[in-house]
Parts: C-alpha cells; sequence; structure tokens
C-alpha cells in the first residue's frame, strides 16, 4: 500500500499529542521539551496554568528554557526580553518604547488531562483532550502506569490492537472470539467494537460466557492515530486503558500507559478505585508489552491485506483523511539559524 500520512516518518497530523507528565512542570518552572522534531519552553505560570512556546527567542534565538518565568510570562536568559503566554514580546529593558511587531515567538494550545500535559499541534484547539468514550464528562481516578518506546510508528502500535489475526496466532485466543467493527465517529475519531462470538465449544468461551452477555468486550476509540482508549472486562466492570503515543526523533513510538476509573464515593469507594486502577495498570503493562520483539524489527508494510485485515485498513483510511497539522511549515522558526541572513550586505 501507499500511503500519503499513515506510518509516515514525519507527517504530522491536527490534534492533540501528550507532551509530558504534568507533575514534571513546576509552578514558576520552565523546562525544555521536544515534541514532533519542535522545539519548546513549556512552563507553568504564577496562576498554575500551563504555557508552551516556541523555545527560540525571535531577538538572538537563545533557547527560552534557559530563562525564567516571571508571573505569567516567560522572560529569555541573554537579554531579558520578556514574552506573555501568547507569545507576543511585551517588554525589551533597553527599549522604552513598544517591542517591534517581528518580536513574537509561537505559542501552541495547551492542556492538561489524564495525568499529563497535551499539545495541540494547530492555531486553535478544535475540541477537549479526549476522553474515554463511556468516561466521558465523568469525574475520574487514574494512575500514570509506564513509559514504553517500540522501534516503529505510532500508527503502527495502534494497528497491534485491532489486529484480529494475532490474536488468535500470538495471544491463542480461539476461533471467532474477536471480530473488529469499524465505527467512524469523526474525522479525527474512530472506535472498533468487539462483534465476535464466544465459542461455547471451547473451554474459554464457556467459562467467559459466564460474565458476558454477548460478545467479549474490547473496544478501542482512536484519535488522530496517536491515542487510543481500550476499554475490556466483564459487563459488571470496564476497565479503561489509555495509550498516548508520539512519534520520537527516530520514527520510534514515546508512549505512556494510564489506567482510568470513574471516581467513586468514600473511603470504600477510594479503595475500589485503586484496585481497579492496578488490575488496569496490569492489563496495560501486558498489552504496552506484549509483541514487542515484532516491534524491534518490523518494517510495517500491509502488502497482501486479506479479509481478517478489515478492521486495519478501515483504520489506515480513517488516519489518510485527517487534516494536516500546522506544525512543520514553520519548523525553521524553532529552530536556530546556523547563519546570519543579510549581514554581509549579500543576499543570504
Ligand atoms: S536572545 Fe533572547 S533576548 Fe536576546
Ligand atoms: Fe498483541
Amino acid at each position: 500500500m501507499n500511503e500519503a500520512q499513515f506510518n509516515h516518518p514525519e507527517a504530522v497530523t491536527r490534534g492533540w499529542y501528550w507532551l509530558c507528565r504534568s507533575d514534571e512542570i513546576r509552578r514558576g518552572r520552565v523546562k525544555a521539551l521536544r515534541l514532533l522534531g519542535r522545539d519548546l519552553a513549556v512552563y507553568r505560570g504564577e496562576d498554575g496554568r500551563v504555557h508552551a512556546l516556541d523555545a527560540y527567542c525571535a531577538h538572538m534565538g537563545a533557547h527560552l528554557a534557559e530563562g525564567r518565568v516571571e508571573g505569567n510570562s516567560l522572560r529569555c536568559f541573554f537579554h531579558h526580553w520578556r514574552y506573555t503566554a501568547e507569545g507576543r514580546c511585551d517588554d525589551i529593558p533597553c527599549l522604552a518604547a513598544t517591542p517591534p511587531p517581528g518580536a513574537r515567538v509561537r505559542r501552541w494550545p495547551v492542556a492538561e488531562k489524564h495525568g499529563l500535559v497535551w499539545l495541540w499541534t494547530g492555531a486553535e484547539a478544535a475540541h477537549e483532550v479526549p476522553e474515554a468514550p463511556e468516561l466521558a464528562g465523568q469525574d475520574c481516578r487514574m494512575l500514570l502506569v509506564s513509559r514504553f518506546r517500540k522501534n516503529c510508528h505510532p500508527n503502527v502500535v495502534l494497528i497491534n490492537a485491532i489486529d484480529e489475526q494475532h490474536f488468535r496466532s500470538v495471544h491463542r485466543l480461539p476461533g471467532e472470539i474477536l471480530s473488529m467493527q469499524p465505527l467512524p465517529r469523526d474525522q479525527a475519531n474512530i472506535e472498533f467494537h468487539n462483534t465476535g462470538k464466544l465459542p461455547r465449544s471451547h473451554w474459554l468461551g464457556r467459562l467467559l460466557g459466564r460474565f458476558y452477555k454477548d460478545a467479549l468486550t474490547y473496544r478501542l476509540s482512536y484519535w488522530y492515530g496517536s491515542c487510543g482508549f481500550v476499554t475490556l472486562g466483564p459487563d459488571f466492570l470496564h476497565c479503561h486503558i489509555l495509550f498516548a503515543l508520539r512519534r520520537g526523533d527516530d520514527g520510534e513510538t514515546e508512549g505512556q500507559t494510564i489506567a482510568l476509573t470513574r471516581r467513586r464515593k468514600g473511603l470504600s469507594g477510594w479503595i475500589a478505585d485503586k484496585l481497579i486502577l492496578w488490575t488496569t495498570a496490569a492489563i496495560g503493562w501486558y498489552f504496552a508489552n506484549g509483541d514487542t520483539r515484532v516491534f524491534q524489527t518490523i518494517r510495517f508494510n500491509l502488502r497482501t491485506p486479506i479479509g481478517a485485515d478489515r478492521a486495519v485498513l478501515a483504520f489506515i483510511r480513517h488516519y489518510e483523511q485527517q487534516p494536516l497539522a500546522e506544525w512543520n511549515d514553520e519548523a525553521d522558526d524553532a529552530r536556530p539559524r546556523r547563519h546570519m541572513r543579510g549581514v554581509s550586505g549579500k543576499s543570504a
């Protein structure tokens, strides 16, 4: 297959991408971070809100994470230009007048959710950070499980969870127990629901039949090809796992697993929440670490799709029609210039 965006080493689609854990950005502190090939200065203002600016100062290109947080603004270390959270320079100490219009750096919309800081790769976020479908709008408790790396593109990591065939071959699930039905929700979101049959002739099917009315609950909600919620578990208790993924500089996947549950009341609720989160974390860990070997060496190329690859093909098609982000267009602004332009009078 020949895709323009799917599994592409540089394409960045518009959406929310995880940047770091919330507790890594302390109030009044700034941190240098890199996301999808772009350098950023990420800081938490005195009001507790996180902001992300392109890293290099509009004056001479100093990295703004060398500077310091002042109120809700960021002051460059070098000549003390001050930038607002919108990326506009509003103070140059040796200049009494207003700073020139070009004195600005790009700011990116940022939000905190599920224990992480997220960045939207466009001018204005089109919607909120995604939630697990069954937990939308609810007060939740979460547990940051683990960070992981895979030697392949995040799109390919997501493929794994909807790859029906490998559940039979690698994980030895019997018969037609998994059959993933693609359900596109909107341009950025697609769900996959299991509609398979519990094989009553198999001991595992009979055992699972006690806990599931119909099909085994196994649902996925994918966003932007980089973020996936998994819902699974018996009818009386669903577990929710978030896999937040992004592409690293070498084209590999940097992932973070998070267990989520609805917040229950009282001490017994707190204990129940903890038990559910730990159980979910164990499942999430198994998911994130299963099949690891194949992801160290795979060169994903679905050259010979068959009927059982239906969900995989649906995801690839879905991802292909997502809008690209305004991310790489201005990548130069986020990198230091190697040479000064125009100083010698010659064109650069
Ligand atoms: S390089 Fe930032 S103020 Fe000069
Ligand atoms: Fe697997």
